[in-house]
């Protein structure tokens, strides 16, 4: 049976007919599933879509632009520091934060929408296990931070209190997260305080213009990107269900930082401290030809500028203290206040800029067989999460030291960076130098010291592998009482459970 007439023409006009190509071989159910697929698209917008991706990438075969004279880094009243400030002001602003959270007004949002495919793994990243020694994966060490956090402030303000969790899924996470999340029992928050929502796909393009099939039947498709959150918001009416809660500020972040501070009270504080309507946690940047964006204005204007976008003369630029000029590292860790993200929603959204990335999508061939490329062979278009900076009106960033907040799973262990091994090593060093910062000590399967090493840095692996549950601590508060002049074994990992025995210990 021939394809029906009118679709074909749809398609042959819009420069897609090929996407017929094996019509006649597909089953009764699959030619469904291609046309209802086909109409979701529309003929139109799909060619129109196609023609975006291939210019795009012209485009930015071109000349790259670069953006050296028109750059300045962040003036010094808009950028906090965590290593520069006195602590008074780090109380105040932490202070500050508690008691928005006490008060239901803060939620985190988790971009989870991501395919991982330079992980490699066939489920989603939040899944994944980096191999502590509890096995947790970093969906589990999230939310218990989000469960220390909740009580945390619920103590101070002697209240009880809720971050309600938002997570953007896509066509690929959502399934498999909703199953993994229902499976453990939601790692025991609320269940009506974990909402998921999905962000829309769009279809993977060949460089010159034509939409890709994965299958005989199936166009590949290929999540709108990280910056697709804005759009998502108001397909799934989220900002609407924020406001019913009564949040104001929003703290968004990226699955695969294990080291992640949701809801950070220090960076909400800071933040609302300022009257900010946006901002950016840095890292300051390791060297100078480090392949991270720079937070920094061009024209006056906030953005994120990629490496690529600048000399090395500029790259290499340092400041009389002998940091590099363009040093604010983007970690994709974010604080917006709902009335900003609503504005950006309804009247932004538009311009934000198409992001050209090349990928390799596996694809059928004329003959019909499946090829899996080894080099990109597509393109798909995305928007980022960061796009935003320039329509804030009072944008912040704040420094934050490297080795405590950012170990991004990136890579299988086959790379050199951001894999599950030094994921899991940033962590175990901060757990272990907050053991000791508590007074812990530790020993080896013999009984022996083990030397301690205050100052190891996150990129070793610890002398003593100690891991400290977050339900126990969220960022190093608290430990003295468990931990102080006491001996453990190592491995260690110390749990809920286990406190309570730890603390009768010190009684007797
Ligand atoms: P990355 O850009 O690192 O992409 O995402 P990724 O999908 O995790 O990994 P690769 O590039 O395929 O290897 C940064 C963050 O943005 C989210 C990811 O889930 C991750 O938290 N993301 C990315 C989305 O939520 N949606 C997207 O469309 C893309």
């Amino acid at each position: 049976m021939a394809p029906p007439a009118e679709s074909r023409a749809l398609l042959e006009r819009a420069g897609q007919s090929h996407l017929l190509r094996f019509w006649p071989e597909l089953a009764p159910a699959e030619r469904d599933a291609l046309l209802a697929a086909l109409a979701l698209l529309g003929a139109e917008e799909l060619g129109a879509h196609c023609r975006r991706a291939a210019e795009a990438r012209e485009r930015e075969r071109g000349a790259l632009q670069r953006l050296d004279g028109r750059m300045e880094p962040v003036p010094a009243e808009f950028l906090g520091s965590v290593s520069s400030s006195q602590p008074a002001a780090l109380a105040r602003w932490e202070a500050e934060g508690f008691c928005q959270i006490a008060q239901n007004k803060v939620a985190v949002l988790l971009l989870a929408g991501g395919q991982g495919t330079r992980l490699g793994v066939a489920y989603p990243k939040g899944m994944y296990s980096v191999g502590l020694p509890s096995g947790k994966t970093l969906y589990q060490i999230q939310a218990e931070r989000i469960r220390k956090l909740e009580q945390l402030a619920s103590k101070k303000y002697s209240t009880t209190c809720t971050i309600p969790w938002y997570i953007m899924t896509s066509e690929f996470t959502l399934g498999p997260t909703e199953k993994f999340f229902i499976e453990h029992n939601y790692f025991n928050l609320e269940k009506s305080n974990v909402v998921m929502f999905e962000q829309r796909m769009l279809p993977a393009v060949t460089f010159d213009g034509k939409a890709i099939l994965e299958e005989k039947g199936k166009v590949a498709m290929a999540p709108d990107g990280n910056g697709g959150l804005y759009r998502a918001l108001v397909d799934n009416k989220i900002l609407e269900d924020m406001a019913r809660r009564g949040i104001q500020y929003i703290h968004v972040y990226c699955v695969d930082n294990i080291l992640v501070k949701m809801a950070d009270p220090i960076f909400i504080g800071f933040c609302v401290s300022k009257g900010a309507d946006c901002g950016a946690k840095v890292v300051e940047k390791a060297y100078p030809t480090e392949p991270v964006g720079v937070v920094c204005r061009v024209d006056g204007v906030y953005q994120v500028v990629e490496y690529s976008e600048i000399s090395l003369d500029t790259a290499q630029m340092r400041s009389p203290d002998g940091r590099l000029v363009y040093n604010a590292g983007n970690i994709c860790n974010h604080f917006f206040t709902l009335d900003f993200l609503k504005t950006v929603a309804q009247k932004y959204e538009p311009h934000l800029k198409q992001h050209v990335a090349l990928k390799k999508v596996p694809y059928v061939d004329e003959e019909g067989n499946l090829v899996k490329p080894l080099k990109p062979n597509g393109i798909k278009l995305e928007k980022f999460v960061f796009d935003v900076f320039q329509f804030s009106k009072n944008f912040v960033a704040f420094e934050v030291l490297r080795e405590e907040e950012f170990s991004p799973l990136k890579n299988a262990d086959t790379a050199d960076t951001d894999t599950p091994t030094t994921a899991r090593r940033a962590l175990l060093s901060q757990h272990y130098r907050w053991a000791l910062k508590a007074g812990a000590k530790f020993l080896d399967e013999n009984g022996s010291r083990i030397p301690d090493r205050p100052n190891l840095s996150g990129t070793e692996d610890p002398p003593a592998v100690c891991e400290i549950s977050p339900l126990v601590s969220y960022f190093g508060e608290g430990l003295e009482t468990h931990m102080k002049n006491k001996d453990f074994y190592s491995p260690f990992i110390l749990e809920e459970s286990k406190t309570e025995m730890l603390e009768d210990a010190r009684m007797n």
